[in-house]
């Protein structure tokens, strides 16, 4: 089992001479004396597929009944991509709106990391294929780690920005579920869905830090790869003949999601110094809601503390956290200052959570 916990780590100044308007190759600085960068979220932007599919229209080909699914998951419906909703145009379209609201120019951004299973193409990454669309410099990758992906990618561009590498960063979840389903296995194809949800990370330097700053206060990451049978795909991914299919022992999935996400969310609190009565939001996975309101409970936070999309979008995966913070913050729920605790599972097994001040 590995660990990576990122915290009040000294940084290196941004490449000198660069200009936040400016686009250009971005390389870490050799180490000169530094001011403390802190990954600060400076935009949220999202997209959803235009065709939302209830459960009782799943129910007129899948053999299963809205009330099954609420029950079981809290899932009344899901976004279905079109044919022309791939991956990079929905991570295009969340980018943009990111964008928009920090007030940042495409052409400032320094890199596009995009958590994705379900990418366009085995290569190019999806990322360079949104780079391109933008019009955005500096260099982009995919990152694969299933449901916890979006809590991954913040962890890599934390670092990255504390490290002074870049400034400016997207981080994106896009996924399209719905290509990788097997419509015949009603334990699976009900819980899923499509859409894309996008931050954009800005550096700062940071006064005294601890955890009254703004910015990532802590990462947590963790994989288990022992436990990769109880959830993957199977088949190619990336071939448009054989796509591959998602597989999973649900029970299994869940008795490990509830404890090791409750041990994700407590590490970062004990990280910080802090306990759950100083999060204002947890803003978790959306996988199924009886896991969310478990993990809740386990740091004694009240259910209007949390915030839950999963009726609305089912399970997006790596999408499904930056999907919900774009819902509480357009909505006015989420706003500056507070405190954000993030949590993820998914296949690998890979989870972790991230703690947040905006
Ligand atoms: N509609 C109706 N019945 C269904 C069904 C559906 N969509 N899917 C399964 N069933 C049936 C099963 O066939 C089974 O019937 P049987 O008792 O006659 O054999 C019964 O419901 C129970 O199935 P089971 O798989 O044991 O249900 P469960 O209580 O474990 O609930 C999940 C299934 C998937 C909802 C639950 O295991 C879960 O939430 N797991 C976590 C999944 C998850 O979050 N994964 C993503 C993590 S990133």
């Amino acid at each position: 089992m590995d660990q990576v916990t990122a915290r009040e780590a000294s940084a290196a100044p941004a490449s000198p001479g660069r200009d936040d308007a400016a686009a250009g190759p971005v390389s870490a600085p050799a180490g000169s004396a530094a001011p403390h960068l802190r990954a600060v979220l400076a935009g949220i932007g999202a997209y959803l597929p235009e065709h939302a599919v209830s459960n009782d229209e799943l129910a007129k080909t899948v053999d299963t009944s809205d009330a099954w699914i609420r029950e079981r998951t809290g899932i009344r419906q899901r976004h279905i991509a079109a044919p022309h909703e791939t991956c990079a145009f929905m991570a295009t379209q969340a980018a943009r709106a990111a964008l928009a609201d920090a007030g940042v120019a495409a052409g400032a951004v320094d890199a596009i990391i995009l958590a994705t299973a379900t990418p366009d193409q085995a290569f190019p990454a999806t990322a360079v294929r949104v780079q391109a669309a933008l019009g955005a410099g500096g260099f982009g990758f995919d990152l694969s780690a299933a449901c916890s992906g979006f809590i991954y990618g913040l962890s890599v561009a934390d670092a990255m920005i504390r490290a002074g590498q870049v400034r400016n960063v997207l981080v994106i979840g896009a996924e399209v579920y719905s290509r990788i389903m097997n419509w015949q296995d009603r334990g699976t194809c009900v819980l899923f869905g499509d859409g894309a949800g996008a931050v954009l990370l800005r550096a700062e330097a940071g006064g005294a830090g601890g955890a009254s700053a703004r910015g990532i206060l802590s990462t947590h990451l963790h994989a288990q790869g022992d436990l990769a049978d109880i959830l993957y795909v199977d088949g190619a991914v990336g071939q448009p003949d054989k796509p591959g299919h998602l597989v999973m022992n649900g029970r299994e999935v869940f008795r490990h999601a509830v404890t090791r996400l409750a041990e994700a969310v407590g590490e970062a609190l004990v990280a910080n110094g802090l306990t759950g009565a100083d999060v204002d939001w947890l803003v978790p996975h959306q996988a199924n809601m009886r896991i969310i309101e478990a993990v809740g409970r386990r740091i004694g936070l009240p259910a209007e503390k949390v915030v839950v999309t999963v009726d609305q979008h089912a399970n997006t995966s790596a999408a499904s956290i930056p999907l919900a913070l774009a819902a509480a913050y357009a909505d006015g729920r989420i706003r500056p200052g507070q405190l954000i605790l993030m949590e993820a599972l998914g296949g690998g097994l890979t989870w972790g959570s991230a703690l947040i001040r905006l």
